[in-house]
């Protein structure tokens, strides 16, 4: 039985479960209370029996459009979130999730032209934000790309049947997909592109090729939103935390966040806003290399001493913290 934790107080209960490809599944959940999310944001789930372990997963419903709250989880192997959620959990059983969290939404965005793009999992966010999109903007002019491993790895294939949207698949590419991954060439094939707001989710590699390349192309506006995945040594690359004051030694993704780091690997972490505002989450580094994107409410001499808001600092090598 899942537990709550104080970062996940909203009790929800599995409604039903919907297999999506081979190794992704939805879970449809109830909560009896109103709970407030934005299309595109994630929350925390309490995992299992094990008191405190934490996975972030993004809520593919749209507030206001879906009927039930859903997390679209794709099983990793060795991953006890992901297999737990799609081989243990069972229609009737109760989750615990967190606040929603994020802030990869376009709900305030003032654009009228946006190129949404993702791989894999990345469209769970992605086709939140185009549910959001048809209901109540349907004047903005949305292009998809959405790159999948093969057909078969087509998340929510039904419903892309009720939206324009180009279909990229590295392998066994059949009718209505273009092979291979993602190019600059099929970027360009995108009307008014460098008018438009781009959202991308993916890998941190896919991310970072696109906002590169988008850049150069003339895009001005990128939002990304990394995959949340728990990392592990068998990931084959990724930096190396030791947290001393948990004695601890894990692997964490490139491209994940110091807080990103910590909360895949169950090192729980008070954080609140998560965008280095509010300073919950301050950490403090004793060795390694990193970068920051907010020292907002830090002291210059907490910033001497390795301080740093967890949510706002990247990993550059592996790190020691306390
Ligand atoms: S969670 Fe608010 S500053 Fe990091």
């Amino acid at each position: 039985m899942t537990m709550p934790t104080p970062l996940c107080p909203w009790r929800m209960q599995v409604h039903h479960i919907h297999q999506e490809t081979p190794d992704v599944w939805t879970l449809s959940l109830i909560c009896h209370d109103y709970y407030p999310y934005r299309a595109g944001q994630y929350a925390l789930v309490s995992i299992g029996h094990q008191k405190e372990t934490l996975r972030a997963y993004t809520l593919s419903s749209t507030p206001g459009v879906s009927e039930y709250i859903t997390l679209t989880v794709r099983r990793i192997e060795n991953g006890s979130g992901s297999n737990w959620l799609t081989q243990q959990v069972k229609r009737g059983d109760y989750l615990w999730l967190s606040d929603a969290q994020g802030a990869f939404t376009c709900d305030t965005l003032a654009s009228n032209k946006l190129l949404l793009l993702a791989a894999g999992c990345g469209i769970t966010p992605v086709m939140s934000m185009r549910r959001w999109l048809a209901a109540h903007r349907p004047d903005v002019d949305v292009q998809v790309i959405y790159s999948v491993r093969s057909p078969q790895d087509v998340i929510f294939a039904d419903e892309w049947q009720n939206y324009p949207v180009t279909l990229v698949a590295e392998s066994q590419a059949s009718a209505g997909f273009m092979a291979g991954r993602l190019t600059q060439a099929m970027l360009s094939a995108v009307p008014d592109l460098t008018e438009r707001t781009l959202f991308c989710c993916g890998p941190a590699p896919y991310m970072e090729w696109v906002e590169n390349t988008a850049r150069e192309m003339g895009v001005l506006q990128v939002f990304k939103e990394p995959f949340f995945t728990p990392a592990s040594p068998a990931a084959g690359e990724g930096v190396m935390l030791t947290k001393l004051s948990a004695a601890k030694t894990f692997f964490a993704a490139h491209g994940d966040s110091l807080l990103q780091a910590l909360e895949s690997n169950q090192v729980a972490v008070n954080a609140a806003c998560r965008e280095g505002v509010c300073g919950c989450c301050k950490t403090q580094v004793l060795a390694g290399e990193y970068s920051v994107s907010s020292t907002l409410t830090l002291t210059e001499q907490e910033i001497a001493e390795g301080y740093v808001l967890a949510c706002s600092c990247q990993p550059l090598s592996d790190l020691v913290v306390a």
